[in-house]
C-alpha cells in the first residue's frame, strides 16, 4: 500500500504544515480521499469551539472496518493483519491475516446483531489483552454499536460507573486474564459489578482457560459457543453498517481533575483520518513492517496505535498479552528477535524499570530489525531516552516522542522519525493542523521562544474529541472555557529557541502513574469512602519509575488506631472502589490539612511535603492553622 500523505522530507513537512494551516479543508479534503467511503463528504469542516461544536465531513458515509479489513483484501488478504503473544513464552502464538481477522469480525458482528445490538447502542469490553478484545472493538464497529473498553485492572465499582453512564446493553468479558505471575479473575468482577447494572441484557463470556465454569445465568453466554451458531459465509457477506462520518465510534472513560470519569466521545470519519496520518507520518511505517505497542487496548494508545492506526494502514500490530519484565526483563527483546519487530512503541515507564533492571540482558539482543521507537504517556527524561536511544536502539533507530491524549484521539506534537530532528525529553514539533499556543494564567498568549505555559490548540483537527458522553457541558467546562475559544490540554509546556515544545506535565489536579491517568479527586473520593475517614488530600510526588507516585494525607480521629493498619485498610478501599492502579504509594494519617481561611486546601504545601522538601514550602501565613504543617513533617508515612 502507497501512503500519498506520508511526509518523506523535512522539507515537505514545512510545506504541509503551511498548507495544512493555510487551507484545513482542502489540506485534510485530499487526506480522506485515501479512504474508502460510501458516500464523500458535503463539508470538509464546520466548527466552533464555544458549543463546541466540530463536525468533520459532514454528509460523509463510511465504515471504518472496510478500511481497516475490506480495503486490505482487495490483494489478497493473505498479509498478516494481528499476531498474538502470549503472557506465557511457551503458549503457541497465534497470527490473523486480514482475510481471517475479517472473517472472525464478521462473524463476532453477526453474534452481536443477534443478541439485538443495533447501531448506537453501547457495548463495554472488560477483557484481558486476548485477540478476541480486537475482534470484539472491530465488530462492534463494524454494526455501529458504540465500544467502551474497560481497562482491566478497574474494579467492579468502576466498571458499574461506566456501564451505567454509557447505559451499555451488553459486555463482553474473559473468565480470566493473565498479567505476568497474576491471573485476574475478571468474570467475577463483573458479576460483582452487574449487581448495579440493570441496562445490560447480555453477558459473553470469552474463555482464556480451559476449566473455569463461567455461565451462571440465562443471560450469559461463552464467546466460542455464541460464534459456533453462526453461519460463517453467510456473515461475511453481511453489509457493513453504514456511518454518518460524525456518528459516535466509541467512549473511552478518563480521568479529570474533579468527579467521576467522563465518556470521551470520537467519532468515525475524523478520527479514521487522523490515527491512519500519524502512525504512517509520525512512525514513517513502510508496508511489510511489524508494529508493536505494547499498550493495553483499555487506554488510548492501544485504540489508536494497537488496532486503528496500524490496521488502516495495512499494517501488521503485534498484541502482547503479558508485561515487559515476565518472565525476566528481557521479555521485550525476545520478542522483538522472535518476530522481528520494526516499530516497538512503549511508555517512559517500561523503559525506566527494564533500565533499572540490573538482570537484564539487552546489549545480548541484537535487535537488527527494529527501526523506530516510539515513547507515549508521560515526559520521558533524558537519561531514559538515551538509554532507549543506545542499548535498544543501538544508536541507530529513530525515536519518536509522541505527545497526545485520550481526547486528541492521536498524536499532535511528535518529531517524524528521520524525517524532522529528535531532540531528548521534547515532543518537538506539531503536525499539519495543529497549532499549539502558549498561554499564561490570565489567558494571555505567550508569543516569541523559549516560554513556558499552558498549552492549548487553536483549531479543531480530525481526531478532537467531539463530546462528553452524555454531558456535553461537562465538555465545554473541561476543555474549552477555561481559555475561550481555544481547547485546552490541561499539560503546561515549554517552546525552546527552534520553536520545539517540551511537555512538562499536568497543570491540573490530574496525576500521570506510570503513563495513566489518574485524578486526585477521584482518589480522594474513594479514600473517604473508607469508615472513619473525615477527609482527605492527594498530591503526586516524583517517581524513579512510574514517574509519579501517589502521597494520601488522611484526616482520621482516633489516636488509638493503629496507623500502618490504617494504611494497608486505606490502599484496600481504594482498590476496592477504583482498582489497583490508583492505591496510594505513601498514606499520611493527620490531625488536620494546610487551609486556607476560605477552606481551600493549599497543595502546592502538601505538594512539597510529598516531594520531600518542607523546607521550601513558600509562604505559609495565609493559613488558617499554621501549625498543622509542623505535625504533618513530623509525622510518619505508610
Ligand atoms: C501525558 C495518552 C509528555 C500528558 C496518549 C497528557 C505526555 C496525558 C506525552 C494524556 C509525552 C502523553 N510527553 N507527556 N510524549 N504523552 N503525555 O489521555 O500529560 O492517557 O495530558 O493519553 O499524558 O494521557 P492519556
Amino acid at each position: 500500500m502507497h501512503f500519498v500523505h506520508q511526509i518523506t522530507s523535512s522539507d515537505q513537512y514545512l510545506k504541509d504544515y503551511a498548507a495544512s494551516i493555510e487551507n484545513p479543508a482542502l489540506f485534510w479534503e485530499n487526506v480522506a480521499n485515501e479512504f474508502t467511503w460510501r458516500r464523500k463528504w458535503d463539508t470538509v469542516v464546520d466548527w466552533d469551539f464555544d458549543g463546541p461544536n466540530v463536525q468533520w465531513f459532514k454528509g460523509g458515509k463510511l465504515n471504518i472496518t472496510e478500511n481497516c479489513l475490506d480495503r486490505h483484501l482487495q490483494t489478497g488478504g493473505n498479509d498478516i493483519a494481528l499476531v498474538w503473544e502470549s503472557n506465557e513464552p511457551t503458549e503457541l502464538n497465534k497470527t490473523y491475516t486480514f482475510k481471517t481477522l475479517h472473517e472472525e469480525v464478521c462473524t463476532f458482528a453477526q453474534v452481536l446483531r443477534n443478541y439485538g445490538v443495533n447501531k448506537g447502542d453501547r457495548v463495554c469490553l472488560y477483557m484481558g489483552m486476548v485477540p478476541e478484545l480486537t475482534i470484539a472493538v472491530l465488530a462492534c464497529a463494524r454494526i455501529g454499536a458504540i465500544h467502551s473498553v474497560i481497562f482491566g485492572g478497574f474494579s467492579a465499582q468502576s466498571i458499574a460507573d461506566r456501564v451505567i453512564d454509557a447505559q451499555a446493553c451488553l459486555i463482553v468479558t474473559c473468565d480470566v486474564a493473565f498479567r505476568g505471575v497474576k491471573e485476574i479473575p475478571l468474570k467475577s468482577v463483573i458479576d460483582e459489578a452487574m449487581l448495579q447494572c440493570n441496562s445490560v441484557k447480555q453477558v459473553i463470556v470469552c474463555r482464556r482457560t480451559h476449566n473455569s465454569t463461567i455461565i451462571n445465568t440465562p443471560s450469559e453466554i461463552g464467546w466460542h459457543e455464541a460464534m459456533s451458531k453462526i453461519d460463517r459465509a453467510a456473515a461475511i457477506l453481511q453489509k457493513a453498517e453504514v456511518m454518518e462520518s460524525e456518528d459516535p465510534l466509541f467512549i473511552l472513560y478518563t480521568s479529570g481533575s474533579t468527579g467521576k470519569p467522563k465518556g470521551v466521545v470520537h467519532s468515525c470519519g475524523g478520527y479514521m483520518i487522523w490515527t491512519h496520518y500519524t502512525f504512517v507520518n509520525a512512525f514513517q511505517y513502510q508496508p511489510g513492517w511489524l508494529h508493536f505497542c505494547t499498550a493495553d487496548i483499555g487506554w488510548i494508545t492501544g485504540h489508536s496505535y494497537s488496532i486503528y492506526g496500524p490496521l488502516l494502514a495495512g499494517a501488521s500490530t503485534l498484541q502482547f498479552e503479558g508485561i515487559p519484565n515476565y518472565p525476566s526483563s528481557n521479555r521485550l527483546w525476545e520478542i522483538i528477535e522472535k518476530y522481528q519487530v520494526a516499530i516497538l512503541y512503549t511508555a517512559p515507564t517500561a523503559i525506566r524499570s527494564l533500565m533499572a533492571d540490573k538482570h537484564s540482558l539487552v546489549d545480548d539482543y541484537p535487535m537488527a530489525s527494529l527501526k523506530v521507537l516510539g515513547t507515549v504517556g508521560e515526559p520521558i527524561n533524558e537519561e531514559a531516552w538515551r538509554w532507549y536511544h543506545e542499548h535498544v536502539g543501538k544508536g541507530r533507530c529513530e525515536i519518536v516522542d509522541t505527545w497526545w491524549q485520550t481526547e486528541t484521539g492521536g498524536i499532535l506534537i511528535t518529531n517524524l522519525a528521520g524525517i524532522t530532528p529528535a531532540k531528548p525529553s521534547f515532543a518537538t514539533l506539531p503536525l499539519p493542523g495543529i497549532e499549539p499556543l502558549l498561554v499564561d494564567e490570565n489567558g494571555l498568549e505567550l508569543f516569541g521562544n523559549n516560554v513556558s505555559g499552558n498549552l492549548c490548540i487553536r483549531k479543531p483537527w480530525p481526531g478532537i474529541i467531539r463530546t462528553t458522553w452524555g454531558d456535553h457541558e461537562r465538555c465545554k467546562q473541561t476543555y474549552f472555557s477555561t481559555y475561550p475559544g481555544l481547547y485546552f490540554t490541561g499539560d503546561g509546556a515549554l517552546r525552546d529557541e527552534l520553536g520545539n515544545y517540551r511537555i512538562t506535565g499536568r497543570v491540573d489536579d490530574v496525576l500521570n502513574i506510570s503513563g495513566h491517568r489518574i485524578g486526585t479527586a477521584e482518589i480522594e473520593n474513594a479514600i473517604n469512602m473508607h469508615p472513619g475517614v473525615i477527609e482527605s488530600a492527594v498530591v503526586g510526588y516524583p517517581h524513579d519509575i512510574k514517574g509519579q507516585g501517589i502521597y494520601a494525607f488522611v484526616i482520621y480521629p482516633g489516636i488509638d488506631k493503629d496507623h500502618a493498619q490504617l494504611a494497608v485498610q486505606i490502599k484496600a478501599t481504594v482498590i476496592h472502589f477504583i482498582g489497583p492502579i490508583a492505591k496510594p504509594d505513601k498514606i499520611q494519617i493527620v490531625t488536620g490539612l494546610p487551609k486556607t481561611r476560605s477552606g481551600k486546601i493549599m497543595r502546592r504545601i502538601l505538594r512539597k511535603i510529598a516531594e520531600g522538601e518542607p523546607n521550601a514550602l513558600g509562604d505559609t501565613t495565609t493559613l488558617l492553622d499554621p501549625s498543622v504543617v509542623d505535625d504533618i513533617i513530623s509525622g510518619h508515612v505508610f
